[in-house]
């Protein structure tokens, strides 16, 4: 979808859709007065009639008969005009773009006056509708995408030429493809998207302009020591992968920040087998890998000034004869070991050669993304993930980009004294805790693997996948992460 930007009035514009968005009570807007002068009043007088107030989340369709120059106008309520902020500028352009696609419109129009901070509200109506625009329809026999919606115009009467806005909205262009990339791994099937597949779609997506890709075999792997993912990759009969993505800005880097990824590409719980319920969802179990791979691929055009490595051990987690066992004990390649009393615990053994291997090269920060405990879920729901860090500053960036971008992020605690729930009996510790605070305590095994590097761990269990449709994405992966990762990196 091209995006563009126009001086004119809303009367004039040529458009299958205009949308208009409105704060809430404030229907006496001019240009809302100015295009029904046109319409012969029957506007306002549908407004009253089915007392449309311009709440948050509400809009609704009016047919213009053909009297001004847009087919159908969609009104949007933005909500009451002291809370208007990114958020409902991201939605409206969602909503948007969802209803121009009903409508079977080629082109939408979408009037653009906002009271303050034209550039940031230009980003994410731009941002909204693209994200909107989503689908993965390639296993399906009818295979052709919705109406495709070509072109989305923010206009307004005097708009001028603005660089600022284009800017914003060419931020948006260049972030949300990444985004589109973690959705589409998610979404793949799991046995399409083993390992190797992962390892050739980072390959495919982080190359050139500064971008190179190693993908580690199982031999490399064992070369390496990486104990804990050969010792979840055992029950499987596909190799196991371990992706390293590096970018180099072109100019000198700042600073060094390392990325690791969470890359089950399905989690049956292995000897420790999940219900069949419990495994349905289960191949968006590298939803954190395939957010840094996302991420990634889009930063020789974001062009941070920071060197990022990127680090995402894959493999999938099965029972088979030669699976690891319950009582099993791996030593990692920083000395420390585990005691694995539970098989579907899985993703801290992988996470941990991640961060003890992204450790040695010192970097200034590492955050580790993952869907990591159901735990997570009962706490915070689908929609929020939990923030975990030994830095109090890097989770105060984190959670200032993420809120910047509207992804959900809500802090929760290393709690100190739960370290006596991970001890082991033969072992450094065990990989699973008590009944309760799941998602701390895994935090906490975590935690032991990152030599005191400034580090922050996001459990995404939640809102990596949508169960159900949601505004600004289908049912499957959200690429969840990768659009606050991207401004965290651009940020510093
Ligand atoms: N991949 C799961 C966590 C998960 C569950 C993500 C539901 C998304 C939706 C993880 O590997 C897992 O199985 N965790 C266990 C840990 C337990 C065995 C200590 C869990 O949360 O039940
Ligand atoms: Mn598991
Ligand atoms: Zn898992």
């Amino acid at each position: 979808m091209d995006i563009k930007l126009q001086d004119q009035q809303p009367e004039r514009i040529k458009t299958g859709l205009l949308a208009i968005p409105v704060r809430e009570k404030r229907l006496d807007d001019p240009a809302l007065r100015r295009l029904d002068r046109h319409l012969g009043g029957g506007l306002q007088a549908r407004i009253k009639q089915i007392q449309f107030t311009g709440a948050e989340g509400s809009a609704f369709v009016y047919g213009t008969g053909g009297r001004i120059g847009a087919a159908t106008i969609l009104l949007i309520g933005l909500g009451k005009a002291e809370e208007i902020g990114a958020d409902s500028w991201r939605k409206a352009g969602a909503r948007a773009r969802k209803e121009a696609a009903a409508q079977g419109a080629v082109d939408l129009a979408f009037f653009f006056a906002p009271d303050k901070d034209a550039a940031l509200a230009a980003g994410a109506v731009a941002e909204g509708a693209l994200l909107a625009s989503y689908q993965f329809h390639k296993y399906r026999s009818d295979g052709k995408p919705h109406s495709e919606v070509r072109s989305m115009t923010l206009f307004r009467s005097g708009l001028g030429k603005p660089a600022a806005l284009k800017r914003a909205i060419d931020l948006a262009v260049e972030t949300v493809p990444g985004v589109f990339a973690a959705r589409d791994l998610v979404n793949e099937p799991p046995s399409v998207a083993n390992a190797r597949f992962i390892g050739e779609t980072a390959q495919r997506l982080c190359r050139g302009r500064g971008l190179s890709t190693e993908v580690w075999n199982k031999r490399k792997i064992a070369a390496m020591n990486l104990a804990g993912l050969l010792a979840v990759n055992r029950g499987s009969v596909e190799e196991p992968r371990f992706i390293v993505i590096r970018y180099r800005p072109r100019a000198k880097a700042k600073k060094k920040v390392a990325l690791i990824g969470k890359g089950i590409t399905f989690d049956s719980g292995g000897l420790s087998l999940k219900s069949g319920k419990g495994m349905e969802t289960m191949k968006l179990d590298m939803a954190g890998g395939a957010a840094i791979i996302g991420a990634m691929s889009r930063l020789p055009e974001l062009a941070p000034a920071v060197e990022v490595t990127g680090y995402i051990p894959t493999t999938d987690n099965l029972p088979s004869g030669s699976a690891q066992k319950p009582g099993d004990i791996i030593r990692y390649l920083n000395g420390k070991t585990i005691e694995v009393l539970n098989t579907d615990a899985e993703g801290r053994l992988i996470l941990a050669d991640g961060l003890a291997l992204a450790a040695k090269e010192k970097p200034d920060c590492m955050i580790n993304l993952a869907t990591l405990t159901g735990a997570c879920m009962v706490a915070l729901g689908t929609e929020v993930a939990g923030l975990f860090s030994n830095n109090q500053p890097l989770a105060d960036a984190l959670m200032r980009a993420s809120k910047e971008v509207g992804e959900k992020l809500w802090q929760l605690p290393l709690v100190k004294e739960y370290r006596d729930e991970i001890k082991s009996s033969v072992a450094d510790m065990k990989n699973i805790g008590g009944s309760y605070g799941g998602a701390i305590t895994a935090a906490l095994i975590l935690q032991e693997f990152v030599d005191g590097v400034p580090w922050a761990h996001l459990d995404i269990a939640g809102p990596a996948f949508a169960e159900k449709e949601m505004l600004l994405s289908a049912k499957g992966g959200t690429g969840f992460g990768v659009r606050t990762l991207l401004r965290f990196l651009t940020g510093l």
